[in-house]
């Protein structure tokens, strides 16, 4: 998060003692990114965040690949992904390359047993269904449907879900994700140009704090493994913490849509940046206003990037026969554009109630074998004439 926030007890100076009510030290932990010239935090713990206790198990999450070079557009129907009751069993990785996995879940039941972190990757989680509270040892952002959840890598983490029936879209991205920088002034700041101001992002007010001694369970991932460690103290032990590295969240909705005369191109929905993807936001908004404007898109190579779009809520004006939860892979090198028919049907329309999330990838995307159980083989037939 490129902004300063302060949650809990800290001391007035860095590095310096700082005791408990009973004399007893606080121990302070460095949370830093890019060595220590990206964001961190300071934290600071009841207990000394280092106690590993066991190295139970260590399991390979990487995905399986089906087609390791793909020149085939494809259609995807994300719903068909079946529910599990565990987190991190759900997710499934659909497309992949060596910035990014693209994935799935449909979790039924709360982590309950385990602690979670991702050391590999930054997690964007969209929710498409569902309503709970993201618990994480910076503090819980409670979410519901148009969520985006920024995790930064190293941050410990469980989800909470009201209900069993809950869809997300999630980022994993091995580049850190951050707000797009030509909407940040010199100093950080969302200038008057962005489509979403600090008051969009939603950061962690709640800390949860246990000065617990036991078996802790975090799974935890390193180079596509998890690693089962346990810790002697629990994780959510911190009493307060400043910095600038933290989750937060980001609600799609408010997201303020960019339109102009003539059709806008895909960067005016851009919300995030690495420098590996970027991730869109297209949202319900007036069409172009020019007297003979074509509303829906021109025909596009993206010469040299990947283009995924998760289809959340609407109807999809260039697309037939897409539905909410599909995605579809339109692949660098060979154009792609409206299906037949839906160019023509565009003209003269005012407004679009379209809800989808892009992300366009600089490296190509391997297709996984999870991908190819939910795929639509003949999507890339669609834009001929029947
Ligand atoms: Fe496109």
């Amino acid at each position: 998060m490129p902004f300063y926030h302060k949650l809990g007890k800290i001391p007035p100076k860095r590095h310096t003692q700082f005791k408990k009510p009973n004399g007893d030290f606080y121990y302070e932990q460095l949370f830093g990114t890019i060595g220590f010239d990206g964001m961190s935090t300071n934290s600071y713990h009841e207990q000394r965040p280092t106690q590993v206790k066991e190295i139970k198990n260590q399991y390979s999450v990487a995905p399986k690949i089906a087609k390791e070079n793909n020149m085939q557009s494809y259609r995807f129907k994300g719903f068909q992904v079946k529910p599990e009751n565990d987190y991190l069993e759900s997710r499934k990785i659909v497309l992949t390359n060596s910035d990014c996995n693209i994935i799935l879940a449909a979790p039924k039941q709360s982590t309950e047993d385990y602690f979670y972190k991702n050391t590999d990757a930054d997690e964007l989680i969209f929710i498409h269904k569902g309503t709970g509270k993201l618990r994480t040892h910076l503090g819980n952002l409670d979410f519901k449907y148009g969520d985006y959840l920024l995790v930064p890598r190293g941050v410990i983490y469980k989800l909470d879900f009201d209900t069993e029936d809950n869809r997300l879209f999630i980022v994993e991205s091995r580049r850190p994700i951050y707000t797009p920088k030509r909407y940040r002034n010199y100093f950080g700041q969302l200038l008057e140009h962005s489509p979403f101001c600090e008051r969009d992002l939603r950061q962690p007010q709640e800390l949860e704090t246990y000065n617990e001694s036991g078996d802790f369970l975090i799974k935890i991932k390193k180079q596509d493994e998890i690693f089962d460690m346990v810790y002697a103290s629990h994780p959510f032990d911190v009493v307060g913490y400043d910095g600038y590295n933290y989750p937060y969240a980001f609600s799609i909705h408010d997201f303020e849509p960019i339109t102009g005369r003539v059709h806008q191109p895909p960067p005016v929905h851009q919300t995030f940046e690495t420098d590996a993807f970027v991730v869109c936001s297209f949202v319900p908004r007036l069409y172009d206003y020019h007297p003979i404007a074509v509303p829906a898109p021109y025909n596009h190579s993206n010469i040299d990037s990947d283009e995924v779009l998760y289809y959340v809520d609407g109807d999809f004006m260039s697309r037939n026969d897409i539905a909410a939860g599909h995605i579809s892979l339109h692949p660098a090198g060979i154009p792609h554009g409206p299906h037949p028919g839906t160019m023509e049907k565009s003209i003269g329309k005012v407004k679009t109630e379209e809800l989808a999330v892009m992300v366009d990838t600089f490296k190509p995307l391997k297709v996984t074998e999870d991908a190819l159980e939910i795929a639509d083989e003949d999507y890339f037939k669609s834009w001929l004439d029947h």
